[in-house]
């Protein structure tokens, strides 16, 4: 039997991940690498809508291919590469764009909160058509699952319509993806602000833990989480969501019920909890950290896995494109 394919990614906008991208995405992705034709991009073509130095960039973009392959995604058992090597994401996002109402873009939350905050003169066009090209992303692969985030349910309906709405103007061309929604307890929140979302793109660093964060470094932030004054370990998101939150950490990386963690940690105070928490958190990412610092070392043989990856994408995505332009009159 054929797997079915599943396609995720994520934008190279920082040296590090933090461990929301570890939990929320990486460890799913692992283990959804067995089950399925699994394609992971580095979508640093969707990373263009921030400024930025080229440089830097270009290392944000190794950065994060490291890290993806530190954390278990193995380029030999999923096709693991990067967006811009492969250029018919551009080339069907155009043929998209041209398909997707003005005002039908202009609904996509993300950009409206964009544009409303600071403006649409501060914001670009890249943003407006940004649900575009993720749909470009998606369809090129013919693939069946996403996994997403909540806030991304928006852009896979977008994903769907277009891929309908196509087949139906020109004949049966894409797959029509399914969402799978991540649970809820999969979602990590800022050490020092725990009620939103934690994000490498956030202003201060200091609640972010991050992947390439030295051991002491972490335990340092983890030490300095926001709790509350009741000194009990007990999950409530809504009247304790410093310890709620970093429950969740703990029982994600370890996989026990959060309940026993309670249990464990009864009658005695959150330095205990957090002096735990630290432990559980260095065992993880050491490993995570010297893997990829190691292949960070060595550009060259990353660059390589990097190209054998982004021509097995690439056979993939410019036979759909083939596909659409001659569906199309092109
Ligand atoms: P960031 O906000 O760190 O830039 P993205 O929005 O680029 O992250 O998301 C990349 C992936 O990581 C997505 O699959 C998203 O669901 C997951 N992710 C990001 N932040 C978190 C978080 N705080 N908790 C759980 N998953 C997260
Ligand atoms: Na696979």
């Amino acid at each position: 039997m054929t797997q079915q394919r599943l396609y995720s990614g994520m934008q190279p906008s920082a040296d590090s991940l933090q461990i929301g991208n570890y939990i929320g995405a990486l460890l799913q992705w692992r283990d959804l690498q067995d089950e399925y034709d699994a394609f992971f991009s580095v979508v640093d073509l969707h990373a263009l809508t921030q400024p930025g130095d080229p440089a830097e960039r270009r290392e944000k973009t190794r950065r994060t291919a490291a890290q993806y392959i530190a954390a278990g995604i193995e380029p030999s058992r999923s096709t693991l590469y990067v967006q811009s090597h492969v250029p018919a994401h551009a080339e069907l996002q155009w043929v998209l764009s041209t398909l997707t109402g003005f005002g039908e873009a202009g609904r996509m939350t993300q950009f409206k909160d964009k544009s409303a905050r600071y403006g649409t003169d501060a914001t670009n066009v890249g943003l407006f058509t940004y649900p575009v090209l993720m749909a470009a992303d998606i369809l090129l692969y013919q693939t069946d699952v996403v996994p997403v985030g909540d806030d991304q349910k928006q852009h896979i309906e977008l994903t769907r319509d277009l891929a309908e709405r196509f087949n139906q103007r020109f004949g049966e061309t894409f797959t029509v993806p399914k969402p799978v929604i991540q649970r809820e307890t999969a979602r990590i929140y800022d050490l020092q602000n725990p009620t939103s979302k934690m994000s490498k793109s956030a202003e201060s660093d200091a609640g972010v833990l991050w992947l390439l964060d030295e051991p002491k470094v972490s335990a340092k932030k983890i030490m300095r989480a926001v709790t509350d004054s009741e000194g009990a370990v007990r999950f409530d998101r809504d009247a304790k969501p410093g310890v709620s939150n970093l429950l969740v950490i703990y029982s994600a990386l370890t996989g026990r019920d959060i309940a026993a963690i309670e249990d464990e940690y009864a009658g005695r105070g959150y330095g205990d909890f957090k002096k735990g928490l630290a432990e559980v958190v260095v065992n993880e990412f050491e490993p995570v950290r010297e893997r990829a610092l190691e292949l960070l070392a060595d550009p060259a043989e990353l660059d390589r896995v990097l190209a054998v990856n982004a021509e097995k994408a690439a056979s993939v995505a410019e036979k759909t494109l083939a596909d659409v332009y001659d569906r199309i009159g092109l």
